[in-house]
């Protein structure tokens, strides 16, 4: 007789992790590029642009991190929801995961467009993506500046969503990323 493995109800313990880790980063990155991009040149502005470009790199790299670790590491299946809430779940979390690898891309290519290469925490100097190009420099500081306005409205609808679930339909969603399985 085959015995099968119960599907996991909860994340693992890195899963949740990640999941608010990325969470909090991409919050205070968007609102540090907001205020910075208001900042007059000075040293202080450029700290915190410096600041900036290490988070979003962290942000990147944690999102390969986090890409395998779902490879390898099975989500629970989704809390019984009427069809058309399963699928804008599933639009909206694509959308998600697409922007935080596309966000800190375009501002690595914004960088690198602007002849100004990344030096990860003063120690790893990044390639440039592309050759010093201004206008090119300046597109991507458009598709930047859109980006962070895209990801601040899907995060608002992601915990919008969240917090319907848990105080509306009092059901496990938000619940489950908040307590975890061993692993
Ligand atoms: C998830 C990661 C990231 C998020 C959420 C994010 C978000 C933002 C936001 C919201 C702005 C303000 C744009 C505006 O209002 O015009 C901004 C500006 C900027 N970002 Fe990012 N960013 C991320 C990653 C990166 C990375 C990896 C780099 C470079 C390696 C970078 C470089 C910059 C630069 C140079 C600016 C403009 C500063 C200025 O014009 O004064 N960002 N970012």
């Amino acid at each position: 007789m085959e015995l099968r493995t119960p599907p996991p109800t909860h994340y693992t313990r890195t899963a949740v992790a990640l999941h608010w880790g990325i969470a909090a980063l991409v919050i205070i990155l968007i609102a540090a590029g907001w205020i910075m991009t208001d900042m007059p040149g000075s040293p202080a502005k450029l700290q915190v642009v410096t600041w900036h470009k290490w988070g979003g790199i962290t942000v990147l790299a944690l999102f390969f991190v986090r890409g395998l670790w779902r490879l390898t590491h099975p989500a629970p299946p989704p809390v019984a929801a009427p069809v058309w809430q399963q699928r804008s779940a599933q639009a909206m979390h694509a959308l998600l995961y697409a922007m935080l690898l596309l966000q800190p891309l375009s501002g690595w290519l914004f960088s690198s467009a602007a002849g100004r290469q990344v030096v990860y925490l003063n120690l790893i100097p990044l390639p440039n993506l592309v050759a010093r190009n201004p206008p090119l420099g300046a597109v991507f500081k458009e598709l930047h500046g859109a980006g962070g306005t895209l990801l601040a409205v899907i995060i608002a609808l992601h915990a919008l969503a969240a917090l319907k679930h848990h105080f509306v339909d009092r059901d496990d969603t938000l619940r489950r990323m908040l307590r975890w399985r061993a692993g």
